[in-house]
């Protein structure tokens, strides 16, 4: 299997790994697995009183697209507010990596690290005003 030239960059050259203290309340937390391989993403974020996206951290422990694709992921998020941040696509990171179709579901994990990080982040203030209700009972039930 060829990697894209942007793939190997971010594989030797991986952006903001490292981990955050996942109890700090600013700090949301987000970790997927991925089915197909086994691969496991954890990706954190920390979130300023604004709501905007001060710092990323990522974790990753599987194949060159899974660690390419959460390393651009933390580029991205970084500025962004919360409700930016959920609008990633897996496709557009695909886009951006070039992965070829085997790969796409290592960009999917990453969309799913990032809003699993954002939920935890909501989740942690209490769901204020940035859930919907119906979106709220569903988290809840979930736990
Ligand atoms: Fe599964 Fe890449 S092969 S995350």
């Amino acid at each position: 299997m060829a990697y894209s030239e942007k793939v190997i960059e971010h594989y030797e050259n991986p952006r903001n790994v490292g981990a955050m203290d996942k109890n700090d309340s600013g700090v949301g937390t987000g970790m997927v697995g991925a089915p197909a391989c086994g691969d496991v993403m954890r990706l954190q974020i920390k979130v300023n009183g604004q709501g905007i996206i001060e710092d990323a951290k990522f974790k990753t422990y599987g194949c060159g697209s899974a660690i390419a694709s959460s390393s651009l992921v933390t580029e991205w998020v970084k500025g962004k507010t919360l409700e930016e941040a959920m609008t990633i696509k897996n496709s557009q990171i695909a886009e951006e990596l070039e992965l070829p179709p085997v790969k796409i579901h290592c960009s999917v994990l990453a969309e799913d690290a990032i809003k699993a990080a954002v939920e935890d982040y909501r989740k942690k203030q209490g769901g204020v005003s940035v859930a919907a209700p119906a979106e709220m009972a569903s988290v809840q039930a979930a736990h």
